[in-house]
Formats: C-alpha cells, structure tokens, sequence
C-alpha cells in the first residue's frame, strides 16, 4: 500500500494507473486552462493567522449543509463518467462518502445509474441535474431521483453550451469515447484498471441509455447529447425545474452576485459559486476571489458553497472563513478513484479532513462553524476593483 500524504500523492498514482484519455479528461480545463489555474493558485494567496496559547482540545469539524449532518462540510462534486475513472466508480465513490458522512452528488451524466447508487448504498445521495430541453427527460430524472430517496438536487445552470477542452479533442474524449489504435493501446498498459472494467457491466451513461426517449447506444447517445444542452435557458425554465422538484434544490455555477439574487429567487436553498472547476469560461475568475461579492450580496439570505480548485483542508478552512456554508472536491476525489478505488476516495477525505482540523486547531478555533475573516490574511486586492 503506497503512503498517501496528500491529495499530490493521490494524483500522481491516478496518473499512472488510468488510461490517459480518462486522466487528461479530469486534469484539464478550457482553452488556454487560465481559470482552471487560478481556481487552485489564489488559495495560496490567502494566508492564515497564526494563534498561541488558546486551548485546542475538542475540535470539531462536524457541521450541516442544507439542515443535514456532515463530519465536515466537503461533499462530493457531481463528475461525469466517473465510472470510467475506475469500474463502477460512483458507487465507490457514493460508498466512501457516506461511511465518512459527507454528501455525494450523482453527475446526470454518470455511468452508475441513480438506480445502481442507491441499490448500492444506505445513505440518501443528492442528484446533479443539467437543465435540458427534453422536458420528458428532466421530469423523469427528477422523478427517479425522488424515487431513489435522493436528499436534495443540485441543479447546474453553467452549461448551457460545452467550453472545451483541446486534450479531449485530442484524446477523442466524446460521448461516447471515440477509441484509436494509440488510446486502446495505452489502454492494455493499464492493467488493474482494465481488469475492473471487464468486471463490470456498467461502462455506458446509465442515467441515460433506455431512458432518454431513443436514446439505446453509443451512436444515439453522441446526437441526443449534442442537442440535449439548452442554449436559450433562462430563470423562467429554472422555476419550471423548481416545480418539478419539491425536495431541498441547490443551484451551482454562480459567479456574479446578480445571478446570486436571481437563485435566491427561484427559491433554492443554497447556490454553489463555481466556475465548474474551470473547464467552462476561461478568463473567469477563480470562485475563491468571486465568493466575496456573492456574500455580500445574499451571504445571510441564503446558503453560499463554493468549489473549484480545492486541494488541501487549508482550502477548505478558507473557503468557509470566508463565508462559505458548504465546499465541494471535484478533482481531489477523483484523484484518489482513479489511484486506488474506493479506498483512494476515503483516503482523499481522511487527507482533506486532517489538514482541516489540525490548520483549524493552529489558528486556535475548535469549531468550523466558529470560522470567519479573523483566522485568515486577505491581500487588500484580492478582492479586485474591476472596472
Ligand atoms: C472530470 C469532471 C467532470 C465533471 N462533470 C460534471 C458534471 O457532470 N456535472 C456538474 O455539475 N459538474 C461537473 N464537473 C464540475 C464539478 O462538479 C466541480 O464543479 C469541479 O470539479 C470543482 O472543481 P475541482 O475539480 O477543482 O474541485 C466536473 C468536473 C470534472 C473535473
């Protein structure tokens, strides 16, 4: 069993024992991967405040998102074709987060079905949805989530056309994979990973393959996604999403404090600020810099998360001394999937939860809730003075 000491170490072996194609497909973001950068490197940027001498016993990390009880508030960001990081890869990853007590968040464009994940777990999961045209569709997604006892949706409103990512061009990363001589031979090379593959039946997108109307393989897959995206969404359609489901709703992809207000609106319980852990607008910039304003703005009228570019606990620690109710690992998990299974994803969680505590307990706060400003050293401009 290799040490892990950090998500690196994770991300290293992820490297190595995945098929590049399923690798480059997380590891990047769009065009010139400027925001994807950013979202990781203006962490650094904030420094944290050093106490003494106040008493550190009794930490806790445990807190709520949306009224329900997490051992730390990190949940599991929906990714889509997680499955092919690692055979039946979300039901591992569901697995690993409710044994750590943490949400995990189904993508609509995952492998496991909402039906696989919650015949394979005993803990409620949230389900991710994309907002697409097919009416049909969405309201049997929501249907089938409630069906599957799913605690809350998170709908995702920052897609409504693809960025792109010139490695998966390259790679033929599409729906579904377009396969060469050169991405199936590096394929053979990676052994335990085609060995789970072939164990499983699961490799195709399970929430919509027979259940998308016309939609039974590969070829009408590829057209129904390419049309599924709906370009001309507005808050109107939103509210027709909000109808359809009456369970806790999240909105993630929020950038700008008016499309804050206008989640407020809709009647969501809490919004996510992401910029889709940089891999839609390029030149955005990093949700850690955007939280400020969106606080400002509906910070005690609503529940603010955030994700994109979280790495470590310390992350974690300033996003919520920052203001932040709630954060979200994309890569971090998918990291420790895609090393060692369902064990990486726990360990990814056991790494993040101890750089929390013990920076939380060197700052001298015993409580995550307790957190504000105070414990962190913002640069004056980090907020910025766009003009
Ligand atoms: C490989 C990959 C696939 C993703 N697929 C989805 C998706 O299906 N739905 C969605 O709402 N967000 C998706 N996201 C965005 C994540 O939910 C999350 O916003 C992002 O990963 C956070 O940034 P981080 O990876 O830096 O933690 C995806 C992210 C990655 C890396």
């Amino acid at each position: 069993m290799p040490v892990i000491t950090c998500i690196d170490d994770l991300k290293r072996l992820h490297r190595r024992r995945t098929p590049k194609m399923f690798y480059d497909y997380a590891e990047s973001g769009s065009w010139t991967e400027q925001t994807f950068r950013e979202n990781t490197s203006d962490f650094d940027k904030i420094y944290l405040r050093q106490r003494v001498a106040i008493d550190m016993t009794g930490r806790s990390t445990a807190s709520q998102m949306i009224g329900q009880n997490v051992s730390m508030p990190v949940g599991l960001a929906p990714v889509g074709m997680t499955g092919m990081q690692s055979a039946d890869g979300e039901i591992k990853a569901a697995r690993a987060a409710e044994r750590f007590g943490v949400p995990f968040t189904l993508s609509t464009l995952s492998i496991c079905s909402i039906e696989d994940v919650a015949e394979n777990t005993e803990e409620p999961f949230w389900m991710q949805v994309y907002t697409l045209k097919d009416d049909d569709f969405m309201q049997r997604l929501f249907d089938r989530a409630k069906a599957a006892k799913c605690s809350a949706a998170v709908i995702t409103v920052d897609l409504q056309l693809m960025g792109q990512r010139h490695k998966d061009i390259k790679n033929g990363l599409s729906a579904p994979p377009k396969l060469t001589a050169k991405s199936v031979a590096n394929m053979m090379t990676k052994v335990r990973w085609g060995l789970g593959m072939l164990g499983t039946k699961r490799r195709f997108f399970g929430n919509v393959i027979g259940h998308a109307q016309g939609v039974t393989d590969g070829s009408s897959l590829a057209t129904w996604i390419a049309e599924a995206f709906d370009q001309a969404l507005d808050w109107d359609r939103i509210r027709e999403f909000r109808k359809m489901w009456d369970g806790p709703l999240i909105i993630k992809g929020i950038m700008d404090p008016r499309d804050a207000l206008e989640a407020l609106n809709v009647g969501a319980d809490a919004i996510i600020v992401s910029n889709h852990g940089g891999r839609q607008l390029d030149g955005a910039i990093s949700s850690i810099r955007a939280l400020p304003a969106i606080m400002d703005a509906v910070g005690d009228k609503i529940e603010v998360h955030l994700d994109s570019g979280i790495r470590s606990g310390q992350d974690v620690l300033k996003a919520l001394a920052m203001g932040a109710k709630g954060t979200y690992i994309g890569r971090a998990y998918i990291n420790g999937l895609g090393a060692m299974g369902e064990a990486g994803v726990t360990r990814a969680l056991e790494v993040i939860h101890k750089e929390l505590d013990v920076s939380m307990g060197l700052c001298g706060r015993r409580n995550v809730d307790s957190l504000d400003r105070d414990i962190l050293m913002v640069p004056n401009d980090f907020e910025g003075r766009w003009a």
